[in-house]
């Protein structure tokens, strides 16, 4: 047991490190974990003392709400390492009050601030050989909730794990991608769960995504429920339209995740005086801004890719293909914000948080 900061963290350090093992130029996202991960327990109406332990399997009841009721949330951030081997985190505290905002959705116990940072920075600073200062390199960070209590019955567990991961990344880069709209298929309603990241959003997607992949599409652009003529999010992403120069992305609700990139892309794009709009765009102005040349880009804007231009479209059968632009805001604003993540430009905005020793 020792006292880190302000909170009792108990560790027990891995024998040997794989890091040796690691092909860090060529990893797939997500694929490779390092040799610790954080672990605390809620019981008894409390959050428990925060563990780190070696990286490796966690042993559940095959009767544990998770798997019956899929009462999940997870978080996804990263850190970055300066020229002086500082590491750094992006706006941190958003991700933190998110994960919150779904705990609460999903009926699970909030995990408190204090320990959410101190547990996090102490793993980091065990964890700082996973991350590179390479180009395009980070370490994604993969906090998480799970309903740990057995019983099938459906209601609310009493028992709970909060879990962090973390997985060394490069310049996340999906290929060339091309959507299809939703007609048919919808990923969330309102008085859902859309806003919130928890598993279940997800899992409802593979589906209709696997049969857009089978119609040679990689994503799809979720669009509203009820009339599917408004879009709303993309893939795992918030989208961007640019139709001439200016940027436009539909609001945030209930129905869609209220993306820490998003907001940072229109923080930019305010202080560079990009003129913007936040609000409902339909499928039809989109299918008459590439029918007449205005549609200049499409992108999708999330933490783990950051910026994914989309280069096409395509609703209910009929195929857009999106010129090639100069000057694109997708790659202007993937620059600027991975600058900012790795300290390589000004934070004026006060987003990056330096990772206490
Ligand atoms: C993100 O980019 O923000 C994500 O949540 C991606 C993750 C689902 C792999």
């Amino acid at each position: 047991m020792i006292l880190d900061k302000k909170t009792v963290i108990d560790i027990q350090k891995a024998d040997t490190s794989k890091i040796s093992k690691i092909d860090f130029n060529n990893l797939s996202f997500g694929n490779v974990f390092t040799d610790h991960m954080l672990e605390c327990d809620y019981k008894d109406g409390q959050w428990q003392t925060i563990k780190i332990r070696p990286y490796g399997p966690i042993s559940l009841d095959p009767s544990a709400k998770v798997f019956h009721y899929g009462q999940a949330i997870f978080e996804g951030m990263k850190a970055y390492k300066d020229t002086q081997d500082d590491v750094w985190l992006f706006r941190p505290d958003e991700n933190q009050k998110r994960l919150n905002k779904s705990a609460e959705r999903l009926a699970i116990p909030e995990f408190p601030e204090a320990l959410f940072f101190d547990g996090l920075e102490t793993l980091l600073n065990i964890e700082k050989n996973w991350i590179q200062k390479e180009e395009g390199s980070s370490l994604y960070i993969r906090p998480f909730v799970i309903a740990t209590e057995s019983g099938v019955s459906a209601n609310p567990a009493k028992e709970y794990k909060f879990m962090i991961i973390l997985s060394p990344a490069q310049s996340y880069y999906s290929g060339e991608v091309r959507v299809l709209f939703a007609d048919k298929f919808s990923r969330s309603a309102s008085g859902g769960v859309g806003f919130a990241k928890c598993a279940g959003n997800y899992a409802g997607q593979f589906y209709p995504t696997k049969l857009a992949n089978d119609a040679g599409y990689q994503q799809v652009v979720w669009t509203d429920a009820s009339t599917h003529e408004n879009l709303e999010e993309a893939g795992t992403m918030n989208v961007f339209f640019r139709i001439g120069d200016k940027l436009i992305t539909a609001p945030t609700s209930d129905r869609i995740l209220d993306g820490v990139t998003r907001k940072s892309i229109l923080t930019l794009a305010e202080d560079e005086g990009i003129e913007y709009e936040v609000r409902t765009i339909s499928v039809f102005e989109i299918e008459e801004a590439a029918k007449n040349g205005t549609l200049l880009e499409m992108f999708g804007a999330g933490t783990a890719a950051v910026v994914n231009p989309i280069l096409g479209f395509s609703f209910k059968g009929n195929d857009y293909e999106l010129p090639k632009t100069e000057n694109s805001y997708a790659t202007h604003f993937k620059n600027r914000i991975t600058s900012i993540q790795t300290k390589k430009a000004e934070d004026k905005f006060g987003w990056t948080y330096k990772v206490r020793d």
